[in-house]
């Protein structure tokens, strides 16, 4: 028999095993590294007039200040805005945890060592379906690697990849009212909204407005409604009143790998809706709009406060206290979000349609019960609509532009209400310390409504339906931290995140994937649910996409590619066929002559 023979029998032998049919013979995606298999430039010309001449080179953000690329008035615009969510956006090579940009470039030096580091080399400004499918198939093609972009707030680095070509949604600004959304003949609803891929929460919530309506969003003008955000599932201040963003969806329009252009809902084609409702990002299809359900606004009435201790005695006293304040104010409907760093607590509370007398009693009741306690900075708020106090009270506070990575857990409701002393003393543990460039987030998004809607017509990671609040560690550093630093710094985030696993139901707890670790070890059953759930979103996965066209960090699927995401595994698997699955073929190929 002839060698080369086994060898192939061995190979897709091995792929079957592996029950990665489609990814057997696949060769490496080709990068802009590799000029012998990058298309020409004649072949990006076809291209880019095929998509009517939206194809351009994106550059990294800092770019402008550095080496050749320098340009006096761009660079002092660029520090001015650098931490501007919208201003990022609005760039295709601006990542806003500009980590993920990973060059060399930055606005504190002035490099002639500038590189593009992992912003993608071409980029598409898709406007229109036609332009979508084209770039979807012409990638295909190409075997090029291919990101999808819409607002770059990823915080896995799932809308970047270097040498690769970017289909950037960001210009994808459609939105409609539909007054009468009969959802698959089951439910009659008013005022669904159909939202495109590239519309973000600060122009959804202005728009809605304008019909006093609102939706469930995110806390950040500029991330994208249903990009990234919605898929991962979607947390909100309005969550706890009405459930998760994911939970809102009725609809969507989608790219399929194939260049195919599919309605998704749970009466056409409901697997992909399952798995696009909750499963991540950039993974299954690509999203050209969504319909949502939308809300007549709320009033809210709001809360903010921010306290500092003498020292971390007082600190674990007072974070006691407010942990069993936490479990009483979510009785009451509200939501918040809090921040705890060396000795200070600060934070706001949401309540839609509240009752700020009752939000003045119970807040100056827990001032009273820590009278030795400053809460000056205490201030009470009621205002008209959600648009209202978003703009005022939220859209201001969330600047980008920083080196940063997340760890984060959801902490059950049964936790936080039977152990609140335990609780206390891991967060005090887990708090953030300023000098190190790390702080501790509390989310107070869950619990409400996410655990009551009725029907989880989705993939959103279960751990979601029984937790009353997403903890998450941050970690920052400066573009001058030595390697050695961020490692260190690193590895402290993934303790401080191991140490919230104590408060959780699982030995290795569950997260929000959007604001997860990226080296987190075992993702797919933390980010997703469990092994079962992952497995289920797997098999969506290679029937939608059975070539990974879509493949990021830490999405399903992923684990079939080598860490870079640009080699399928199975390709280097071959050359490490053990000794068993030797016999077991040379037995088969015995039997079958
Ligand atoms: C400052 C800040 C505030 C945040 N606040 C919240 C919050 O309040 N609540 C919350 O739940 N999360 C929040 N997040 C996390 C946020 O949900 C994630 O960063 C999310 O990935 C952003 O989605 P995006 O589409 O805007 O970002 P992108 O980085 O553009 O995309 C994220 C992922 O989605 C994919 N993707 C984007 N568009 C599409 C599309 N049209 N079709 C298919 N795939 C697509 C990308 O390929 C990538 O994998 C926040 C993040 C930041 C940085
Ligand atoms: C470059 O592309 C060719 C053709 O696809 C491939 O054989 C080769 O391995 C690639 N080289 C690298 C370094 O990836
Ligand atoms: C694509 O075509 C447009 C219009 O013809 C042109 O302005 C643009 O430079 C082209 N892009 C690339 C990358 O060549
Ligand atoms: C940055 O470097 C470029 C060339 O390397 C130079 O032209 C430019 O003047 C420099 N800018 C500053 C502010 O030093
Ligand atoms: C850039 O800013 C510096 C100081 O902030 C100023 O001196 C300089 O004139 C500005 N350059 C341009 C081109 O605006
Ligand atoms: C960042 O770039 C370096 C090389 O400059 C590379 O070794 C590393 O893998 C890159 N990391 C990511 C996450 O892209
Ligand atoms: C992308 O397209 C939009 C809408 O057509 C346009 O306003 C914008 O200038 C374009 N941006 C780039 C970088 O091509
Ligand atoms: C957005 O609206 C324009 C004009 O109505 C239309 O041509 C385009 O197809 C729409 N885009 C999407 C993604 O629906
Ligand atoms: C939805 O409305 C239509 C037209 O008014 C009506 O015929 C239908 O019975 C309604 N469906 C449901 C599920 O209420
Ligand atoms: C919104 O509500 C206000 C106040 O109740 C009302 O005056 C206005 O007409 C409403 N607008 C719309 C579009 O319904
Ligand atoms: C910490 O502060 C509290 C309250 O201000 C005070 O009573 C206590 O003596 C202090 N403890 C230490 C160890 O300084
Ligand atoms: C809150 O209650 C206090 C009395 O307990 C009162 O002095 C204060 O005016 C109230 N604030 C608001 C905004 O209602
Ligand atoms: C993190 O925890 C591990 C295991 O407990 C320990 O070996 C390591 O020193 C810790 N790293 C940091 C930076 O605290």
């Amino acid at each position: 028999m002839n060698t080369n023979f086994i060898y192939v029998v061995l190979y897709f032998g091995v792929c079957i095993l592996n029950q990665r049919l489609a990814l057997c013979g696949q060769q490496c995606r080709c990068l802009a590294s590799n000029s012998s298999c990058w298309p020409s430039f004649a072949q990006w010309n076809n291209f880019n007039q095929s998509v009517g001449g939206c194809l351009f080179s994106p550059m990294p953000s800092a770019a402008v200040c550095n080496g050749i690329t320098y340009n006096a008035n761009r660079c002092n615009i660029t520090k001015i805005y650098w931490s501007d969510g919208f201003w990022r956006s609005n760039q295709a090579g601006a990542m806003q945890n500009y980590n993920w940009e990973n060059t060399s470039c930055s606005i504190t030096t002035n490099s002639t060592m500038c590189n593009q580091g992992a912003v993608p080399v071409m980029a598409v400004n898709a406007t229109l379906p036609e332009q979508v499918q084209a770039t979807v198939n012409f990638a295909a093609a190409s075997n090029i690697r291919l990101v999808i972009k819409s607002t770059g707030h990823d915080y896995l680095g799932r809308s970047a990849a270097a040498g690769s070509l970017l289909l950037w949604v960001h210009y994808m600004k459609n939105m409609t009212i539909i007054n009468q959304y009969s959802w698959c003949g089951r439910e009659n609803i008013s005022n669904a909204a159909r939202i495109g891929a590239g519309a973000q929460w600060g122009e959804v919530y202005e728009w809605l407005d304008g019909f006093n309506l609102t939706a469930v969003g995110g806390a950040s003008a500029s991330v994208s409604a249903v990009g990234g955000y919605l898929q991962g599932g979607g947390h909100s201040p309005l969550s706890r009143w009405k459930g998760l963003a994911a939970d809102q969806v009725l609809e969507y329009d989608v790219i399929l790998a194939s260049g195919a252009r599919q309605t998704v809902s749970p009466c056409q084609n409901g697997n992909l809706f399952w798995a696009l409702s909750g499963g991540g990002g950039g993974t299954y299809a690509v999203v050209l709009s969504a319909v949502i359900r939308t809300f007549p606004s709320p009033y809210i009435v709001a809360a903010t406060y921010g306290v500092t201790v003498p020292n971390q005695t007082r600190y674990a006293t007072l974070i006691d206290s407010f942990v069993r304040l936490l479990s009483t104010v979510a009785d009451a409907g509200w939501s918040g979000y809090f921040q705890m760093t060396d000795l200070t607590l600060t934070g706001i509370f949401i309540v839609p349609n509240g009752n700020m007398q009752a939000v003045n009693t119970t807040l100056n009741q827990f001032a009273a019960n820590n009278s030795d306690l400053d809460f000056g900075g205490s201030a009470f708020f009621t205002l008209p609509s959600f648009f209202y106090f978003f703009a005022m009270a939220l859209a201001p506070n969330n600047p980008t532009g920083f080196d940063v990575l997340l760890g984060s857990r959801l902490i059950p409701e049964s936790i936080i209400r039977n152990y609140p002393s335990q609780v206390a003393s891991v967060f005090v543990q887990a708090k953030g310390v300023s000098a190190m460039g790390s702080s501790l987030l509390g989310h107070l998004v869950a619990g409400g409504q996410v655990s009551n809607v009725s029907n989880f017509n989705n993939s959103v990671n279960p751990g979601w339906r029984s937790s009353l609040l997403h903890m998450v560690c941050t970690q920052s550093w400066l573009d001058t931290t030595a390697a050695t630093d961020i490692n260190y710094v690193i590895q402290l985030l993934a303790n401080r995140t191991a140490m919230l696993n104590t408060l959780s139901a699982t030995p290795q707890g569950s997260c929000y994937l959007n604001e997860a670790n990226p080296n987190e070890l075992n993702w797919q059953e933390t980010f997703f649910g469990s092994s079962a759930i992952y497995a289920q979103l797997k098999s969506i996965k290679n029937t939608v996409d059975p070539n990974g066209l879509f493949v990021c960090n830490n999405c399903v699927g992923s684990d079939d590619w080598t860490s870079n995401l640009n080699c399928p595994k199975i390709s280097s698997s071959t050359t490490k066929v053990n000794y068993s699955l030797f016999i077991l073929f040379i037995a088969i190929i015995t039997i079958s002559f």
